[in-house]
């Protein structure tokens, strides 16, 4: 397959989870693909580099963009996935960890924009990708923090859409429901509790059932690639149905019947 074939493509937040996902759909479509990540790829894969960048670091980010441009002459599709979750009530949350996240969550991906920006201005092309959440359209009871982190990535996507469309940059966000990664797991104590918790995540889902990393990867090639030349600024749920409206009282009593609230 080579929807990618020519596009060079740098990935922040690669070594996992959604971001090794589109590594690999981004290799497999023919991309010429530089991933980085605060740690080292969680499998071992050929024909790509990766680089260890903090991606909430202004002077890695900027150093590893320029090695790309020095290296390749362009940069076609930026996506900055980077992010950390924090599912905890408003009121709990102490203002360290309110700092963090959005340093972390909302920084990296202004960081990695902002670093590309001016070299695709100049190319007069160029598409950005970034991940959000369904927390990123829709308010969520657990955590609240990190949906304002993922709401705020909307708001930047969509501005940088409006500010640079005329300029041929297209800049989009994929916004993932439950899916099965470290993410999803770590954040929970045992197996035994990521098997209740998934009865909660199936039960709030209309697909009843949490999604896979390649199912978003695949979003993220059709927005880095020419097939959706056209499409710009646009929230793009990959989510079974989760954000698109309430569902049936009978759905939620299984959360109750759970004990889940
Ligand atoms: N898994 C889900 O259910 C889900 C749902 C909605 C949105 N998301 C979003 O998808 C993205 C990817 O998450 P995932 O589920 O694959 O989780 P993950 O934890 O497997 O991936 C996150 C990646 O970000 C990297 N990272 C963290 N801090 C970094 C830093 N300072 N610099 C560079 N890299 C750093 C991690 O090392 C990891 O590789 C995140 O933005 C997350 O918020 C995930």
């Amino acid at each position: 397959m080579t929807r990618l074939r020519d596009k060079v493509a740098v990935v922040f937040g690669g070594a996992r989870g959604i971001g090794l996902a589109t590594v690999k759909e981004f290799l497999a479509e023919g991309a010429t693909v530089y991933a980085s990540d605060i740690r080292e790829p969680a499998e071992e894969i050929d024909g790509y580099r990766h680089s260890t960048v903090d991606a909430t670091d202004e002077s890695q980010v900027d150093a590893f963009v320029r090695e790309v441009i020095a290296e390749q002459g362009r940069i076609d599709v930026l996506f900055n996935n980077v992010g950390i979750h924090l599912g905890k009530p408003l009121a709990d949350t102490t203002l360290a960890e309110f700092d963090n996240i959005f340093a972390l969550n909302v920084r990296a991906a202004f960081l990695g924009t902002r670093a590309v920006l001016p070299h695709m201005i100049e190319r007069t092309a160029g598409s950005i990708v970034t991940t959000s959440s369904n927390g990123g359209v829709m308010g969520r009871p657990g955590d609240p923090v990190y949906n304002a982190t993922k709401h705020a990535l909307v708001g930047m996507m969509k501005s940088v859409a409006v500010a640079h469309a005329h300029q041929g940059i297209r800049a989009n966000t994929v916004n993932p429901g439950a899916i099965d990664t470290d993410m999803l797991r770590g954040t929970l104590a045992s197996a035994e509790e990521f098997e209740a918790k998934q009865h909660q995540l199936v039960a709030s889902t209309p697909a009843a059932r949490v999604g896979e990393a390649w199912e978003v990867a695949k979003a993220v090639v059709f927005l880095a690639s020419d097939e959706s030349r056209f499409v710009n600024g646009v929230v793009l749920p990959i989510d079974g149905a989760k954000a698109a409206g309430a569902m049936p009282g009978n759905r939620y009593s299984l959360d109750f019947e759970l004990g889940v609230r």
